[in-house]
């Protein structure tokens, strides 16, 4: 392997001991203690981790947290009425509702009903819009965590040829957002790309989230790119693994992510951080 890790792990790591560090002056300044509300509805064995995830490191950080499991067939009134009573609840500063959610339910409502200066995922039609007006304040986390990756090794994103593979609301959206905000020339490709592979071999700087294994060939990388992967897929072995064949990407890159501990726990780390903004918001 010649390329040089980025080491998710150890970045986060970073991030939260100085979270830590800011939550004890606040509590030495008299200030609240951050809170955060998660809600996770139905037993999405996935979402059931990544949320474990979340409240261990609100723990870790010295957050509060609360962590509510709704029904499978809970109502849509009776969701966004919990979402409202922790709009209204001083001690929780920051609101998650942890995605996808059962069909019935209408996503946008949900997450338009968080106030938008509770809203740590950053999803809020507000929020995603002051990303796109260059004039950020709540930001998705994972694409937010992927820039403050990029910065720990210090290259700059201006004038790089991105690509960005996965056009979610979650993922590839707000990432182009990020990518533009910095500088870079971005192309999103998607399902309906007609020719990934042509691409993927022009990119300075591939970032990939879109949930299939060995999706991205390593023989496409550009040698001496930057290559971050946000897929997180478990094998039929137990396995974890990414979007892009890791060994052979290796060989050509001049910065990998691994999967795991790469993106994922930088995701966690963001939130928390947003956490904390949310919870100075409203100092
Ligand atoms: N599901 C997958 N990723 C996320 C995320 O970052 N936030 C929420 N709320 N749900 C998700």
């Amino acid at each position: 392997m010649t390329a040089q890790l980025i080491d998710g792990n150890k970045i986060s790591a970073d991030v939260r001991a100085k979270i830590k560090q800011k939550v004890s002056d606040r509590l030495n300044n008299n200030q609240s203690t951050p809170g955060l509300a998660v809600i996770l509805v139905g037993d999405d064995p996935a979402s059931h981790v990544y949320v474990g995830k979340k409240v261990s490191a609100c723990e870790d950080v010295g957050f509060n947290s609360q962590k509510i499991i709704l029904s499978e067939t809970i109502t849509q009134e009776a969701l966004t009425s919990q979402i409202q009573a922790f709009n209204e609840d001083p001690t929780i500063h920051g609101i998650l509702v942890q995605l996808p959610l059962p069909a019935h339910l209408d996503t946008s409502v949900v997450l338009e009903t968080i106030s938008p200066d509770k809203d740590v995922d950053g999803f809020h039609p507000y929020n995603v819009g002051r990303l796109a007006q260059r004039i950020p304040r709540l930001r998705p986390c994972t694409p937010y965590g992927v820039m403050q990756m990029l910065n720990t090794i210090d290259v700059s994103v201006r004038g790089l040829d991105s690509v960005v593979v996965g056009a979610s609301n979650i993922v590839g959206r707000p990432m182009a957002l990020e990518l533009l905000l910095n500088g870079a020339t971005v192309t999103v490709c998607h399902q309906f790309t007609k020719d990934l592979s042509s691409h993927v071999k022009n990119a300075d700087l591939l970032i990939v989230g879109v949930g299939i294994p060995g999706l991205i060939k390593g023989d496409w990388i550009k040698p001496g790119a930057i290559v971050i992967d946000i897929g997180i897929n478990r094998l039929d072995n137990g396995q974890l693994t990414g979007d892009v064949e890791f060994d052979i990407a290796a060989e050509r890159a001049s910065w990998i992510t691994p999967v795991p501990g790469g993106v994922g726990p930088m995701t966690v780390a963001t939130l928390m951080q947003n956490t904390l903004m949310a919870a100075e918001l409203t100092d």
